[in-house]
């Protein structure tokens, strides 16, 4: 009886007969031996057809079959260290599913506009498939760290009345007449729920308009945000190393295999300690200055601020305080310098920047209504928001973690247009 089977699971069927459902990814001929490279989404094995061995309608088969058709394998599975991943199946029957078209992706060097073209392809490479499996890892270990610790998840709405993180990047929409705008983060409905299970999160797309072209910004990206009552700057700040921390282990324990098909060096990842290192938004001004960075004090990070200030480091760091001008309408000041604010961003080493923003949210109902007069902002849209304020409000703080700017970092990518399965970027919304 032949077991139902994963690549995955080969170390516990060795010595057994095994039928693998996949494609083949790469293939090699030697007149009278076919190896074929099969991978069934669970990993890759390699699967030799010996001529002598096998019918030859079998063999024909193999000789004939093209990468990334889909197959049927049946084979005897063998331990072999030689093999490119440990274990080899010595075919015994093989049926071509689908015998695919030439594959427009093939060995040699694809610019980026193609393969972002023929992206629903291009998932299939042995880089791509590490990227979603650790991907998949991360928002595991996202969910698992905040189970653990009472944040309960909560989703938030895509479509919203009104601007979070304010209105240049705002997408707008015909509401059945009305104008709605898709959701920048579901921080504000966050702040609503808290007060009804005290800690909560959500996990989900969100929306910007973001006109610059850069690797670290996409138009659609997900974001978990994280909301908690009764908890100050410190124990927010205290919450994100907690989470990064956690996840770094995660996928160290659990993605070994999948570093290493992305050539990925572990080890920087290894060397960070909890709590992670602080500096105020003014220490790194005056830092980023003597880093040969023309910023003015008073002005928010460029991106070639944040990969000049953490080029420079080896560990995530935490820049506290930033002016509350730059930050959203929902800020709390900072009572020693009103001019700044309980907020911080964690950027990550290895230049890569900012991958959380948070802090402490204005909890007192006039302070906030001045505020988003001062801004001009319409308080109609905000009525709900303000009606938190006046019913048991309570500090409170909470951050977004920007997910492919985490995986950019954890996987160390020079872009986050791999991060995401579909990217949708300033020029680009297919496929
Ligand atoms: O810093 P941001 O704008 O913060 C907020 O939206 C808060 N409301 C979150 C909160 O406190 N609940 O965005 C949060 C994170 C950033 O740190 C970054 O990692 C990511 O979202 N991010 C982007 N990622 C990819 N593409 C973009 N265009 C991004 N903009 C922000
Ligand atoms: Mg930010």
């Amino acid at each position: 009886m032949k077991s139902s089977f994963f690549i995955k699971d080969s170390e516990k069927f060795v010595g057994k007969e095994v039928i693998v459902k996949g494609w083949i990814y790469n293939k090699r001929s030697s007149g009278s031996i076919h190896f074929l490279q099969v991978r069934d989404g669970s990993g890759f094995i390699q699967a030799t057809v010996v001529k002598s061995e096998v019918n030859p309608e079998v063999f024909a088969a193999a000789d004939k079959v093209t990468l990334e058709s889909s197959v049927e394998v049946i084979g005897l599975l063998r331990e072999d260290k030689r093999a490119p991943d440990g274990y080899e199946l010595t075919v015994k029957d093989l049926k071509i599913i689908q015998l695919a078209d030439e594959f427009p992706i093939g060995k040699k060097e694809h610019g980026p506009d193609f393969l972002l073209s023929n992206r629903h392809l291009w998932l299939r490479s042995k880089r791509q498939w590490a990227i979603l499996r650790i991907r998949n890892e991360m928002i595991r270990g996202i969910n698992e760290f905040l189970q653990k610790n009472d944040f309960v998840r909560v989703d938030s709405p895509i479509i919203t009345p009104s601007a979070c993180e304010g209105t240049t990047t705002l997408f707008e929409i015909d509401y059945f007449g009305e104008k709605a705008y898709l959701s920048q983060s579901g921080q504000l409905y966050l702040e609503a729920s808290i007060a009804s299970v005290g800690r909560c999160y959500d996990f989900g797309p969100v929306l910007r308009a973001e006109k610059s072209k850069t690797r670290r910004h996409l138009t659609e990206f997900w974001m978990m945000d994280a909301e908690a009552a009764f908890v100050d700057f410190e124990g927010i700040l205290k919450i994100e190393e907690d989470l990064i921390y956690y996840v770094i282990e995660h996928v160290l324990s659990t993605c070994e295999k999948e570093l290493k098909i992305i050539e990925r060096d572990a080890s920087p990842l290894k060397s960070f300690k909890t709590p992670f290192p602080r500096m105020t938004y003014k220490e790194a001004v005056k830092l980023l200055n003597t880093l040969g960075s023309d910023i003015e004090l008073g002005s928010d990070f460029g991106n070639d601020d944040e990969t000049i200030l953490m080029n420079h480091f080896k560990t995530p760091v935490f820049v506290t305080h930033y002016p509350a001008d730059v930050k959203a309408f929902y800020v709390k000041r900072d009572s020693e310098d009103e001019t700044y604010a309980l907020s911080s961003d964690l950027l990550a080493p290895e230049g890569y920047g900012e991958v959380i923003g948070g802090g402490e949210r204005e909890w007192d109902y006039n302070t906030l209504v001045s505020e988003i007069k001062k801004r001009k902002i319409d308080m109609k849209d905000y009525e709900w928001y303000l009606d938190l304020r006046k019913y048991g409000s309570v500090p409170h703080s909470g951050f977004g973690v920007g997910l492919e700017r985490l995986v950019a970092w954890i996987c160390k990518l020079p872009h986050v247009r791999e991060t995401i399965p579909f990217p949708r970027m300033l020029e680009r919304f297919s496929p």
